[in-house]
């Protein structure tokens, strides 16, 4: 598997478990209220699991296992792709940030994940090709 796949599904088993932990806070305070302020975690869980989780996931399965060039990188560009992995990780941190940070800050990071979303498309398009084509 390559590095950058490596470390998108890494990433995003990191998201899957701290999602799950603020998913079990929100329940646990519906059944005993001891945090009041407990509500302003759920866009945080949220997007780490819809983002953060799934859709880093197939990010990196995808990049890992669609067909590879025949000529030049197998993959592409990976200076393309490890700035693509960043940008999107900071815009699930900063997307996650209501309640913390400025509504601007939000703003920020949907920009930057619709970004790294563009810059992935444009490393993988060329492989979703019919095996062999
Ligand atoms: C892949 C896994 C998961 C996804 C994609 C997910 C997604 C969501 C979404 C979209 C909401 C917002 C629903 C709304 O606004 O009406 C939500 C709410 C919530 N989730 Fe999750 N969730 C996941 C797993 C979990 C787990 C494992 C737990 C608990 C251990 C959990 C606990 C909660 C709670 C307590 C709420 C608030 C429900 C309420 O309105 O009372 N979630 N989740």
């Amino acid at each position: 598997m390559p590095r950058l796949s490596v470390w998108f599904i890494r990433a995003s088993l990191i998201y899957l478990l701290a999602g799950f932990m603020l998913g079990a806070l929100l329940l646990a305070n519906n059944g005993i209220e001891f945090m009041p302020s407990a509500w302003e975690l759920l866009p945080a869980h949220v997007e780490f699991l819809l983002a953060g989780w799934v859709v880093q996931l197939a990010l990196g399965t995808a990049y890992w296992i669609l067909p590879r060039h025949t000529r030049g990188l197998a993959r592409g560009s990976t200076e393309l792709g490890w700035l693509s992995f960043s940008l999107f990780n900071l815009g699930v941190l900063l997307t996650a940030s209501s309640g913390l940070l400025p509504g601007a800050f939000q703003f920020a990071g949907r920009v930057l994940e619709v970004l790294a979303a563009g810059l992935f498309l444009v490393l993988i398009w060329p492989r979703i090709k019919a095996y062999g084509a």
